[in-house]
């Protein structure tokens, strides 16, 4: 999954301001491969596994059959979504100067710039008050629906094989989003309570009470860093906390060594540090030079 994801196949591109993916219309893949990951997707769900698919909604929402708007754009390019939005906004009679647009999308095309017409004859048609909302509409469309429409096809079969059916009409697409890469709703008291001791540690050994005491004040951005670095996805399962089910043990090493992690199993080695100082620093470094799984 993470070889089929990562853009230096070219099946997808990533999109550096928002760190999401999206279908690359630009591919040389077989198309079939698509099939494959719509019915990785769609197991993911069905096992209620979680796994790392930096998409954005509009994802979901096509899944759903619903179309993307303006707001998906901006979740995925903020800044093209931001200009579009400005172009929608603008209240000058100058629009047409100010902006000067056409029916026009420019892209990069391995280092060549490409220009695409998003309507028949759209380099003729320019961007004026009364046409701008046409615009940012072919816009949206071009880049959710018509670019990538036969890969999205090919991902849309692999999913509904093994995911369709009335059951998935229940869902918002930011539910279903939830079901395949985690949502959010962190909960950590529940980590804590969930969380399984072995060998010398039990809930209440010294080194234990220092570990949570340094964790609970850690802020949001590290904890989530711990959870890549424990889980390799910062997200929880859709069941909450409690199905992570963190176990700590103790490693025979002096205070010298880093906490380790085992990812498939939620394990974390914690060499049995005596001071909170220790502990924190080490911590913080172990999370701190974890790769995980990024697309970055
Ligand atoms: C339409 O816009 C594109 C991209 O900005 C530009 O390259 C092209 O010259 C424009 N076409 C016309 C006819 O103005
Ligand atoms: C905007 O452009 C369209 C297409 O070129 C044209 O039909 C329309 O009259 C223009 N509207 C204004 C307000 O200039
Ligand atoms: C996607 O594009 C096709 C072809 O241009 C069009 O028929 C269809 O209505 C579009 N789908 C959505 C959801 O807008």
């Amino acid at each position: 999954m993470k070889e089929l994801l990562d853009p230096k196949y070219g099946m997808f591109r990533y999109y550096e301001e928002s760190r999401l993916i999206w279908f690359s219309n630009k591919t040389f893949e077989d198309i079939d491969l698509f099939n494959l990951i719509g019915i990785i997707c769609g197991l993911a769900i069905y096992n209620l596994t979680i796994v790392e698919l930096n998409f954005p909604v509009a994802l979901y929402k096509k899944l759903l059959k619903r179309k993307p708007t303006l707001d998906d754009l901006k979740e995925l390019m903020p800044d093209v979504g931001r200009s579009l939005q400005q172009l929608l906004d603008y209240t000058e009679d100058d629009l047409e100067e100010a902006f000067c647009l056409n029916f026009t999308i420019t892209e990069e095309n391995y280092g060549a710039t490409e220009v695409l017409e998003l309507v028949p004859n759209g380099e003729d048609i320019n961007v004026n008050q009364s046409n701008r909302q046409d615009f940012v509409n072919a816009y949206v469309d071009y880049v959710f629906n018509t670019s990538v429409a036969p890969l999205f096809e090919c991902f849309y079969a692999g999913f509904h094989k093994v995911c369709g059916g009335k059951v998935l009409e229940l869902f918002q697409p930011n539910e279903l989003q939830a079901m395949v890469i985690g949502n959010t709703n962190y909960d950590w008291t529940e980590l804590e309570k969930s969380t399984e001791y072995k060998g010398e540690y039990w809930a209440d050994h010294p080194t234990i009470r220092l570990f949570w005491e340094v964790f609970h004040n850690l802020p949001l951005e590290k904890k989530k860093q711990f959870l890549l670095f424990l889980t390799g996805s910062d997200r929880i399962p859709i069941l909450g906390m409690k199905s992570l089910k963190l176990v700590i043990q103790p490693t025979g090493g002096g205070e010298h060594y880093l906490p380790v992690a085992h990812t498939c199993f939620n394990l974390l080695d914690l060499p049995k540090y005596r001071s909170l100082e220790t502990l924190r620093e080490k911590l913080l470094q172990a999370i701190d030079h974890n790769q995980g799984f990024n697309l970055a």
